[in-house]
């Protein structure tokens, strides 16, 4: 793809990928890099971005770039380490701060620079997260901005298209760190927003249909987003050459392998339904421990697909819906700048359809990027907008050992708080909800009998990637008739609780 592109110098900060997803919001491609991978045709970058970093640049670790083919050659943003280490090296000195410099900040302005500060405004608030400051600017420093505790808060090189911040644009809180990011690429880096989901679509489906020609390809869908946008992007590029899979493991949702199946053919993919839930549930009979019952599920979903695929002659390529946060080397915040890459697939002993060659049409898209793509092939709204769902399914919502019976209560029970949800308008503002069916039985009362039956926990999250989570305060309203409902419409509960857990210290899931 030969668009305008910027790269993002990673040190190993914890916002490094919002950077990137700043910079993707304004309709600029952009790819983040360890600072010691700079690529090779770092020529072609339009503009370059210094993240912030664990570490100082005083210490025996600092982490060091080298900006040889960058510095003075191309517009450079630097922020935070960034910042710190284009002074402390380059004649200017960075100290411990005398006081502690994180949260809230406003900017005043020491000199104006009509391109850079374009529509930011006296007093406007930034982010600060540093322990170090910047005392004395490096050689040619002109300082641009301080706030009150922080004298060389933005600063640029005399004769250069350098700047460098010490507060962070990308997190939320810098109010207009947005507008900042767009000053630099495009004011004064000239970068061209031409990165939308329409020339995405446009220029993948080509790349695909030079890569694959005619050969076929199979790909798993699995009901959620990611694996749904791949197989349209796929569909639209080479029609019924692509093999689409569902499997049913029996511990999907109430009705979503009928539902769903009708839905990816009405799209016209070339989809086959495995219904293969009795291999799964008796795969997992017994199992009550939670890494278990992953294992069994994990390799039962190998065999069956591994059949499925066999089914479908001279298959070369298998298709996977992994996304960009899954492939990003990143630096090692503590044990040095050592990288690691999470891998979808090992070498030796894999299952035949493993050796396939991999086809990846979503891995440079963050998720928010995924919808946007979808949304551009007209893709269903519900279907883009479905909460995240584990691979496991209810066999980790069923707490302990797993039976028909449980699962189909458990089914019953999920299916009135999400149509709840749904009716109640509520679905969207949450962003993940399930039932919990607790391996307990409690003592209630109907009508004039004893029951001794199934309790179960309701769960709705906040969140914005599942790292950390926050239980969402829903209507008392709505946990009134949903108890209500659950308990007179599914047979064999007769108890409801609401989870009211953050996210650490629990996790989103119960196993
Ligand atoms: P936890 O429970 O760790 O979950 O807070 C974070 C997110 O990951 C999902 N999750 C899984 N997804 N296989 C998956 O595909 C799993 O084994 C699994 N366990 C948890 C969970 O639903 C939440 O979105």
């Amino acid at each position: 793809m030969q668009h305008n592109k910027v790269l993002i110098l990673d040190f190993g900060s914890q916002y490094t990928q919002l950077i990137a997803r700043r910079v993707r919001e304004l309709n600029i491609y952009c790819e983040i890099h360890p600072f010691n991978k700079i690529p090779n045709n770092v020529e072609e970058y339009k503009a370059v971005v210094l993240s912030g970093s664990p570490f100082s640049v005083r210490g025996e670790n600092a982490l060091h770039p080298d900006l040889s083919k960058i510095r003075g050659k191309k517009p450079l943003l630097a922020v935070c380490y960034g910042a710190q280490y284009l002074a402390h090296f380059s004649g200017g000195e960075v100290a411990p701060s005398n006081t502690r410099e994180y949260g809230r900040a406003n900017l005043s302005f020491v000199k104006s620079d009509e391109a850079f500060f374009e529509n930011i405004n006296k007093g406007s608030q930034v982010w600060m997260s540093h322990s170090d400051t910047i005392k004395n600017l490096p050689t040619n420093g002109v300082l641009l901005a301080s706030t009150n505790d922080v004298q060389n808060a933005a600063y640029k090189i005399e004769g250069e298209d350098t700047y460098a911040i010490q507060f962070h644009p990308e997190v939320y809180h810098s109010t207009d760190g947005k507008q900042l990011l767009e000053n630099f690429l495009v004011h004064i880096a000239k970068v061209e927003q031409d990165w939308t989901p329409q020339s995405f679509v446009e220029e993948t489906v080509e790349d695909l249909q030079t890569k694959l020609g005619n050969d076929r390809v199979v790909l798993g869908l699995s009901g959620g987003v990611d694996s749904s946008v791949a197989a349209m992007l796929l569909h639209k590029a080479i029609g019924e050459n692509l093999y689409c899979i569902f499997v049913n493991n029996g511990l999907l949702r109430k009705n979503e392998f009928t539902d769903v199946l009708e839905q990816y053919k009405g799209m016209g993919l070339n989809v086959k339904g495995v219904d293969a839930s009795t291999r799964f549930l008796d795969a997992l009979a017994g199992l009550s421990d939670p890494e278990e019952k992953r294992k069994a599920i994990g390799r039962v979903f190998i065999e069956v697909f591994d059949d499925e695929a066999h089914e479908i002659s001279d298959v070369k390529w298998l298709a996977q819906g992994t996304i960009y946060p899954d492939v990003i080397e990143s630096v090692s915040a503590t044990g040095g700048p050592s990288a690691t890459i999470k891998s979808h697939h090992n070498v030796g002993g894999l299952p035949d359809f493993m050796k396939l060659r991999i086809v990846e049409p979503l891995k440079a898209l963050f998720k928010d990027e995924v919808r946007r793509v979808g949304a551009s092939m007209d893709m269903d709204a519900t279907l883009l907008g479905r909460h995240p769902f584990p691979g496991p399914g209810l066999a980790i919502r069923i707490l302990g050992d797993i039976t028909a019976e449980k699962v189909r209560i458990l089914q019953e029970v999920d299916a009135v708080f999400i149509n709840g949800l749904k009716e109640w308008n509520l679905y969207d503002k949450v962003w993940q909800a399930g039932a919990i069916l607790l391996p307990v039985n409690s003592v209630g009362v109907m009508g004039d009998e004893r029951t001794y039956e199934k309790c179960v926990a309701l769960r709705a999250v906040e969140s914005t990637d599942g790292m950390t989570a926050d239980w969402v305060n829903l209507p008392y309203e709505f946990l009134q008739k949903t108890s209500n409902d659950i308990i007179n419409k599914v047979k064999g509960v007769n108890r409801v609780v609401y989870d009211i857990s953050s996210k650490p210290p629990a996790t989103i899931e119960w196993e």
